[in-house]
């Protein structure tokens, strides 16, 4: 498949930035007339709504959890982000597969191996042009959260989970540096709103 557009997904723990920073990269794309769909994993489809709220309030086997994710991930390749890329236009995500390996992998334990094989028949050669990682401590992470919002099935998970999915997301970033961008989220949102900026401005124009 020859992708025109660009794929760029938001990672990180609960309560990094990731929605926060949404709206400015919205503002970004539209001060420069850049199409752009807005995305989100789970979800993303009508279908993928439906196995967001499942995957997010009912506890299964972490192993038919991973494969929710992907069926859920399959139908939003199929229907959102390769029509979108086909058609050259910017697609962004909240969230994609590095989550599958961060909350499923290194959160509860189901194998990479695993993963990669529904990676390898879910997207293909599908990836993300670039990927923003918004990384912070884990008790601030924490702190936000419970400030913000009631919490969800992952998000009640505790400080130990969301240890180990920092450190799954940073051990990520490390094996692909060309494609991730890690952005210190306890600094102020203007400082990594600057940093966003400059690398959308690298990868885009
Ligand atoms: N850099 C920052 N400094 C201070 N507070 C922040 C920062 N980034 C986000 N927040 C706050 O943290 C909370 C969680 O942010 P949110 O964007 O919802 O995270 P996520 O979508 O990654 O779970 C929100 O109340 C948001 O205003
Ligand atoms: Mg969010």
């Amino acid at each position: 498949m020859n992708n025109l557009g660009k794929f760029i997904t938001l990672e990180g723990v609960d309560g990094a930035g990731k929605t926060t920073h949404i709206e400015f990269i919205k503002k970004y794309l539209s001060d420069l007339d850049i199409n752009y769909v807005l995305t989100r994993e789970p979800g993303g489809t009508i279908l993928g709504e439906r196995l967001r709220e499942i995957l997010l309030h009912d506890e299964m086997n972490h192993e038919t959890e991973t494969i929710l994710m992907f069926a859920a991930r399959n139908e939003h390749i199929d229907k959102v982000i390769r029509p979108n890329l086909i058609k050259g236009n910017v697609v962004i995500s909240d969230r994609f597969t590095d989550a599958t390996y961060a909350y499923q992998a290194g959160g509860k334990g189901v194998k990479d191996e695993k993963i990669d094989i529904l990676k390898k028949w879910v997207q293909g050669s599908l990836q993300p042009n670039l990927t923003f990682l918004f990384d912070l401590s884990v008790d601030i992470s924490i702190e936000r959260l419970n400030k913000t919002r009631t919490l969800d099935k992952f998000e009640r998970e505790d400080k130990n989970f969301h240890e180990n999915i920092r450190q799954k997301y940073l051990m990520l970033a490390k094996l692909s540096p060309e494609r991730f961008c890690i952005l210190n989220s306890e600094k102020s949102i203007e400082k990594i709103q600057n940093q966003i900026k400059l690398k959308l401005d690298e990868v885009l124009r």
